[in-house]
């Protein structure tokens, strides 16, 4: 059995779209037929129940992967979606961070569970909004990480600090690590802001942004409250189909034909 591909959405800003995109693109690459594992590592559990899981049918989560070492088995749920699964997070992974603090190989944690999921093509992997040990934890475990990113003010300084935290674990944890790209979400290209930031942007990282960029979308802010990804709770609209066009240029930068 091939190991699976294995991409963290991060971003240590709250509120700039990564977990709307790990759902959705996690879900248009289900849609294509590859078998794919949503780890939600953020304490705030959005991605769990943007997949229509919910709190009552949780068992062990990802609080006992990193803390007890629990098992793909013990841990991963699949959801009513064909080809998606999710290893579900609550609010007791807040305090893993604490607890992570005096374990041996505490970077690793992530990393060596998701050696033993073999039966998957695709893992996205939510990461919580800081530069914490989570999200250490995830870059460790990663081939590669997708930075979503809202243009507005302040936007380059946290890229910055995050390209830095991604060359630091590059270097101390994981020599194979790299930036997939770099995702422009909630974009409204009639604002003068959005242009700017998004031209100060390409300055810098021109190769590494996607083509697609997200649009603002109701619909994609309604559809957690549904528990569905976008391309169920939408099917056709614009929303979708702009998940769906990232998740395609993803793949091919991956290089995963399908
Ligand atoms: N393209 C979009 N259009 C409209 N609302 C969005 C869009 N992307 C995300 N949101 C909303 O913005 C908020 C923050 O998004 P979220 O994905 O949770 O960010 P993060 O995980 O980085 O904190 C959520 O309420 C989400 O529904
Ligand atoms: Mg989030």
């Amino acid at each position: 059995m091939s190991k699976p591909y294995v991409i963290s959405f991060a971003n240590q800003k709250g509120g700039v779209g990564k977990t709307t995109s790990c759902v959705n693109v996690a879900s248009c690459a289900a849609e294509k037929g590859l078998r794919v594992l949503l780890i939600d590592s953020d304490p705030q559990g959005n991605s769990t129940s943007g997949v229509g899981i919910s709190k009552k049918s949780i068992g062990k989560t990802i609080y006992d992967v990193l803390l007890d070492g629990a098992s793909p088995e013990e841990v991963i749920i699949k959801t009513e979606f064909e080809n998606l699964s999710v290893v579900p997070s609550t609010l007791n992974l807040a305090g893993a961070e604490f607890e992570l603090f005096d374990t041996e190989q505490r970077e690793k944690r992530l990393k060596n569970f998701i050696d033993k999921c073999s039966d998957f093509d695709l893992v996205v992997i939510d990461c919580p909004p800081s530069l914490s040990m989570l999200t250490i934890n995830a870059l460790t475990a990663s081939d590669s990480v997708i930075i979503p990113m809202q243009c507005e003010y302040y936007a380059m300084e946290g890229l910055t600090q995050l390209m830095f935290t991604i060359r630091k674990v590059k270097e101390l944890y994981n020599k194979s690590l790299s930036v997939l790209g770099i995702l422009i979400t909630m974009y409204n290209g009639r604002l003068n802001l959005s242009t700017a930031v998004l031209a100060e942007i390409k300055k810098y990282y021109a190769d590494k942004i996607f083509k697609t960029t997200i649009p603002r979308s109701v619909k994609l802010s309604e559809a957690p409250g549904f528990g569905k990804p976008i391309n169920f709770h939408e099917k056709y609209s614009k929303a979708a189909d702009s998940y769906r066009e990232v998740t395609e240029e993803m793949l091919s930068r991956i290089g995963i034909v399908v």
